[in-house]
């Protein structure tokens, strides 16, 4: 088609209702997600980290001055006392301690960024700081002449635990609706691809067993209309075929009286010609009639083609036709065995009738399953191919006249195949003849 083109993005699109519904659900949201967390979250990350900081570093500055002021053993013992009740810190003091200064060197991660800002504002002293004390703990250790005053603080005083529990949120709650949307989606799906597969197998002529049409409110009505649509033309055919059947069978009593008839008038090349004509007349009626009975009713099972074409060969050969046969690969398809025997044995018998050697190969190819052909007789010209499917349409009547077919073979050997979802196509075979190609569709 040339619309398709194969564009990259085009070809990593999901071809499936399943796949392109999830994708327009699921698009718009994730881009929401995105959108949320990098804009509005990342903002909202800075400021919390910056007054945690805050906060956190006041904490300390106090503790250095008041420790700066009152320097005394009382005064440190009470107030180590102090802060551990109101604001959650440790404090120690290890004498004659050097520090090593706290420098920011990337990649420091945002909190330590703040923290040490904050720091470097508030405490006028050389700082050193560990985050990662422990799993809980952080320590921010401060210069003084006398030593370093060690200040324990929870990791919670500097970390919002609420930001991981969002991320959590965000990611596990897109997964739950993906899961859910997936679910409801299949359900819709199902439904469709059953619809899908109905009329697929009523194109082959496979019966389709009624089915409860279900889904969303188009999908029912669409597999409803389809279950009377398939009705409508059940009925329509069978209609027809028995208007012909009773039409051909009406005419066999007039053909009989009129054969009578002519048989108690005198022997003149009129009567003879007459005669001549009656006879044809019913072995037409005849060949309709037989074959308007054979299709009533027959159903679809499953069957082997490579089998069934190989039985029908052995039979030809044991008329003491020359026939090849090459089967490539045979298949379990469902097919009217009945009507497809007579559509092989029609397009054989005609080898056989016109030709002298026939080759038969059979295969799949693509998504029908193919038998083709080929005999060496004197093939139809291609302006008559479309003519010889006609009912009763013979070429050369002085030639057939001898071989003494009514002309009915291709004609029900194409409505097989059609009624099978295939053809019957006519072509030049390589060695000179007649090609024939029956195509039957695989289907899903
Ligand atoms: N393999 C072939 N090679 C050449 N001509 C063919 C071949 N098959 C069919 N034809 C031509 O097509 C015409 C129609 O074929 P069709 O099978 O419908 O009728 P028929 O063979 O004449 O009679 P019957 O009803 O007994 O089959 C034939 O009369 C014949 O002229
Ligand atoms: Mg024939």
């Amino acid at each position: 088609m040339g619309s398709e083109k194969n564009s990259p993005i085009k070809s990593l699109m999901p071809t499936g209702l399943l796949g392109r519904s999830l994708l327009i659900l699921m698009t718009p949201m994730l881009l929401l997600q995105i959108v949320t967390v990098l804009i509005f979250f990342e903002r909202h990350w800075d400021t919390v980290a910056r007054q945690l900081s805050r906060g956190l570093a006041g904490d300390v500055a106090y503790v250095i001055d008041y420790l700066g002021e009152y320097p005394d053993e009382e005064h440190y013992r009470s107030l180590q006392h102090s802060a551990r009740a109101h604001m959650q810190l440790d404090i120690a003091f290890e004498p004659d301690e050097i520090l090593e200064e706290q420098t920011i060197e990337p990649p420091l991660g945002l909190v330590s960024e703040e923290l040490f800002v904050a720091l470097t504002e508030r405490v006028q002293r050389p700082f050193y700081f560990n985050l990662d004390l422990d799993n809980r703990r952080l320590e921010i250790r401060v210069q003084f002449k006398e030593g370093v005053i060690s200040i324990v603080a929870p990791r919670k005083r500097l970390y919002s635990s609420t930001t991981y529990i969002f991320f959590m949120w965000i990611a596990g709650s897109a997964l739950i609706l993906y899961g859910v949307a997936v679910i409801f989606m299949r359900n819709q799906v199902r439904p469709i691809r059953r619809l899908a597969k109905a009329a697929d197998q009523f194109g082959r002529g496979v019966n389709v067993d009624d089915f409860k049409p279900e889904g969303a409110a188009e999908v029912r009505m669409a597999a409803s209309s389809f279950l009377s649509m398939r009705d409508r033309i059940a009925r329509h055919l069978s209609q027809r075929t028995a208007l012909l059947a009773g039409v051909s069978h009406d005419l066999r009593t007039p053909l009989t009286r009129m054969k009578l008839e002519l048989a108690m008038q005198q022997s003149s090349p009129g009567v003879d010609a007459l005669k001549q004509d009656v006879i044809d007349m019913e072995r037409m009626v005849d060949a309709y009639l037989a074959f308007a009975r054979g299709e009533e009713g027959e159903k679809a099972e499953p069957t082997e083609i490579g089998k069934l074409l190989t039985d029908q060969v052995g039979e030809a050969l044991r008329d003491g036709q020359q026939i090849d046969l090459h089967i490539e690969d045979s298949l379990e398809m469902d097919v009217r065995p009945q009507s497809l025997r007579r559509c092989i044995s029609n397009i054989m018998s005609n080898a056989g009738r016109y030709a002298n050697n026939l080759s038969v190969r059979a295969g799949r190819r693509g998504h029908d399953y193919e038998i083709v052909f080929d005999d060496d007789g004197p093939g139809i010209p291609a302006d008559k191919r479309e003519e010889v499917f006609k009912p009763f349409y013979r070429l050369e009547e002085s030639r057939n006249q001898a071989t003494g077919g009514v002309g009915l073979g291709m004609t029900i050997a194409r409505d097989s195949a059609r009624g099978h979802g295939g053809d019957v196509i006519l072509e030049d075979a390589p060695g000179g003849g007649l090609r024939v190609r029956l195509v039957l569709p695989i289907g899903h």
